[in-house]
């Protein structure tokens, strides 16, 4: 039997699904040893919902790694002085202002070192590329609470769009990216309330943030323009049947808002990096929705499809249902890669 605690649970506390993943390492191999899912409404009470995600992962571990995100997350990609870790450690704790928006002293921080950058000039110092993600303190300090009193035990909280990048890295793990992928894949997670955009070349992060704008967004467009009540919006769009038309119609403004953020952080990235990225891969439940690639492919004119972070993972859980697990694969991504992160096999930022 595998040993605990080389079993992790990542916890997507989604606004409208709970979603768990639990990854185990055994000897070289990660392997997904359970899964489970639960819708919640604003209503919901957490502790409970999480306790029943629990019971129906059937989980080895209570050690368990979950994300905050929203506004008072903040990431940046700086350039800095080549420096040591401890230059780098110093620099952060003294100077966090120059660098984050945000009041250092109710901001926890956390960074990592993407990589060297060629100086600029000849003579000019080595420089390196810098993340840093700060996030109110009190947002992660409750949320671990929160964890605790459900009886868990927290290793780590996360950020949702850095999970997202985490899942891809863990996949380019398990099988060697495609020349595509290596050029630069743009992940675009679409939840129900938020968007993560992050995109990932030459194995690196390059660029990551979040949008509010979601799957609740089309299901409102949708009520609003056919006049029908909110659930009946939701079942149209999933399936809209005969009146896909008129679905597509209502949601367009919505879609559109949305592949402009998408093609503005392309853009961004091809700016500084002078590559060209012509790969988005979807996830999300929202991902389902096939106007979404479609107004991507044609608008943004290049290749968009709904990615599976599950594919070539080795699964082994008693009981569980692997075609459900493989159809909510792309909803998956951020849960997986909040366990990905505690498996050794990606690089881990320096909290
Ligand atoms: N077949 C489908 N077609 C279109 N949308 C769908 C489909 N199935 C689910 N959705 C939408 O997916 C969303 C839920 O996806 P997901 O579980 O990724 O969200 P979440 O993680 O809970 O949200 P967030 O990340 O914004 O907090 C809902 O808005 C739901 O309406
Ligand atoms: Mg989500």
């Amino acid at each position: 039997m595998f040993r605990t605690n080389r079993s992790v649970v990542g916890l997507d506390l989604g606004s409208s699904f709970y979603k768990a993943v639990e990854l185990t390492r055994d000897k070289g191999d990660v392997i997904l040893t359970g899964f489970a899912r639960l819708e919640v409404t604003p209503e919901t009470n957490r502790r409970e919902a999480i306790g029943e995600v629990f019971r129906r992962g059937r989980f080895r571990t209570k050690r368990v790694v979950a994300a905050v995100s929203g506004k008072s997350v903040i990431e940046r990609y700086v350039l800095m002085p080549k420096m040591s870790s401890e230059e780098l450690k110093r620099s952060l704790t003294y100077e966090l202002d120059k660098h984050l928006p945000l009041p250092p002293e109710d901001t926890q921080v956390d960074w990592q070192v993407l990589g060297d950058v060629p100086a600029a000039a000849e003579g000019a110092p080595p420089q390196m590329r810098v993340v840093i993600v700060g996030a109110k303190r009190s947002l992660v300090a409750d949320l671990a609470a929160n964890l605790v009193e459900c009886g868990l035990t927290p290793v780590a909280i996360d950020v949702d769009v850095f999970a997202l990048g985490n899942a891809f890295a863990l996949a380019s793990t398990l099988a060697p990216p495609a020349p595509e992928e290596e050029r630069g894949v743009a992940l675009v997670d679409v939840g129900a309330s938020k968007t993560c955009i992050h995109i990932v070349a030459g194995g690196s992060s390059q660029f990551a943030r979040e949008v509010p704008i979601g799957g609740n967004d089309f299901t409102a467009a949708i009520s609003r323009r056919l006049a029908v009540p909110e659930d009946v919006a939701e079942t149209l769009k999933r399936e809209p049947g005969d009146r896909a038309g008129e679905v597509r119609d209502a949601v367009g403004s919505v879609l559109d808002e949305l592949t402009n953020e998408v093609n503005l952080s392309i853009d961004y990235f091809e700016h500084q990096s002078e590559g060209t990225l012509d790969t988005i891969y979807l996830t999300g439940g929202s991902a389902l929705a096939s106007f979404l690639p479609e107004n991507l492919e044609r608008t943004l004119e290049r290749s968009a499809r709904m990615w599976n972070p599950l594919e070539g993972l080795q699964v082994k859980a008693d009981g569980l249902d692997v075609e459900d697990l493989q159809a909510a694969g792309p909803s998956l991504a951020v849960a997986l890669g909040l366990a990905a992160r505690e498996t050794g096999r990606i690089p881990e930022r320096v909290a």
